[in-house]
């Protein structure tokens, strides 16, 4: 089978490297790719992921046999809308079904009309009624969000109601923010552990990838800036058995069923970010694609033939084909000495 992967990114690397030890699997390529993949033996190719035609008119060149999303943006574009249109297999959800990550206050809704487990929230399309509705809150204990996608940028646990009040400010009314929204979310602090987990979805249901844990911040020890990800883990330890079961059952087929019954059916990779107390699981956020770092140590455990797991779900037939390697994976990640500066510091290679 011939793939396409659309994305350039450390994920799709990962992904293209795991579906070539498939048997089914003839070769991948990746649009628009990167250098270190060339280096590593993987085709990649210069086509923009911003004009569907073009991309389309490419892959009916190449006679792919089914194609990929890597990240959020084409799928918050609708790319699967078009290029399903015009008859080519993709894993990914529609436009439509891709809200439960481009806007949080969808998928807050959603999760509170099909009662998926989530922290309480409220959403303000104003500055003036989110501050007014801070006192709803306990000081300290508040999270203030933007709707909109924002690159893992739009969040801001406060450390009290005088943060809380500044982060609402720059992101509705400070026009120096980039990051734009037209919402606010308020919602309750969560304490516990976080863990990543990950579904593939077909029209008929779903079956669970399997979970990762993704560490945020810049510096050891859990400290510094959070980034996209510094580092992660995918180990069998990481969820028991009976943890599994309420996931599946509380949130993974909460989806299905509540995203058929808005008509906008879920298919393609569903993403929980989990916050786990003890027994209890709370839903931060979803997303729509696979979690970039967590990709990288998820996928090496996988076995199976994913090639055709995939393919089989761009058909409706996904089937139970996959299991996970007991042994853990672990990836880290390496960066220039500013990162995650946005500001334009020169890298320092040095590091
Ligand atoms: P999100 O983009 O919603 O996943 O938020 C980014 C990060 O902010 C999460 O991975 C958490 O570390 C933190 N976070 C978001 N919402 C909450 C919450 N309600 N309670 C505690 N931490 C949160
Ligand atoms: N690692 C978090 C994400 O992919 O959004």
């Amino acid at each position: 089978m011939k793939v396409l992967i659309l994305g350039s990114g450390g994920r799709e690397h990962a992904l293209a490297h795991r579906l070539l030890k498939d048997d089914t699997c003839t070769s991948v390529t990746v649009v628009p790719g990167n250098p270190g993949m060339s280096k590593d033996g993987i085709a990649v190719a210069d086509v923009s992921l911003e004009d569907f035609d073009i991309l389309s008119e490419f892959i009916f060149k190449q006679s792919f046999d089914f194609v990929f999303v890597g990240p959020e943006d084409p799928l918050e574009k609708g790319i699967v809308n078009d290029l399903e249109l015009k008859g080519i297999k993709v894993v990914g959800p529609t436009r439509e079904a891709a809200q439960l990550e481009s806007s949080k206050a969808f998928a807050k809704s959603f999760m509170s009309q099909f009662h998926i487990p989530t922290s309480k929230f409220k959403i303000y399309t104003s500055s003036d009624s989110a501050i007014a509705g801070l006192k709803e809150f306990v000081e300290g204990q508040v999270v203030v969000k933007v709707s909109s996608l924002a690159g893992g940028k739009g969040v801001v646990v406060a450390e009290n109601h005088a943060q809380a009040q500044k982060a609402i400010e720059d992101f509705l009314n400070n026009s120096s923010c980039q990051i734009k929204t037209d919402k606010i979310i308020l919602e309750e602090r969560l304490y516990g552990q976080e863990i990543s987990a990950f579904a593939l979805y077909d029209e008929n249901g779903f079956i669970n990838l399997g979970y990762a844990r993704d560490y945020k911040r810049v510096f050891d020890n859990d400290k510094g800036a959070n980034t996209g990800g510094m580092g992660t883990f995918s180990s069998d330890s990481l969820v028991s058995k009976e943890l599994e079961n309420t996931i599946n059952r509380e949130v993974f087929q909460k989806v299905f069923d509540g995203m058929r019954e808005l008509g906008t059916p879920f298919k393609g990779i569903l993403f929980a970010g989990l916050m786990l107390n003890g027994r209890s699981i709370n839903v931060i956020e979803f997303n729509v694609r696979l979690g970039d770092p967590e990709t990288q140590s998820l996928l090496p455990r996988l076995k199976g033939d994913l090639t055709q797991t995939l393919f089989n779900q761009t058909h409706n037939k996904l089937n139970h084909s996959l299991s996970l390697d007991p042994k853990a994976a672990v990836h880290v990640v390496m960066c220039s000495k500013h990162y995650p500066s946005i500001d334009g510091t020169a890298l320092d290679l040095g590091h």
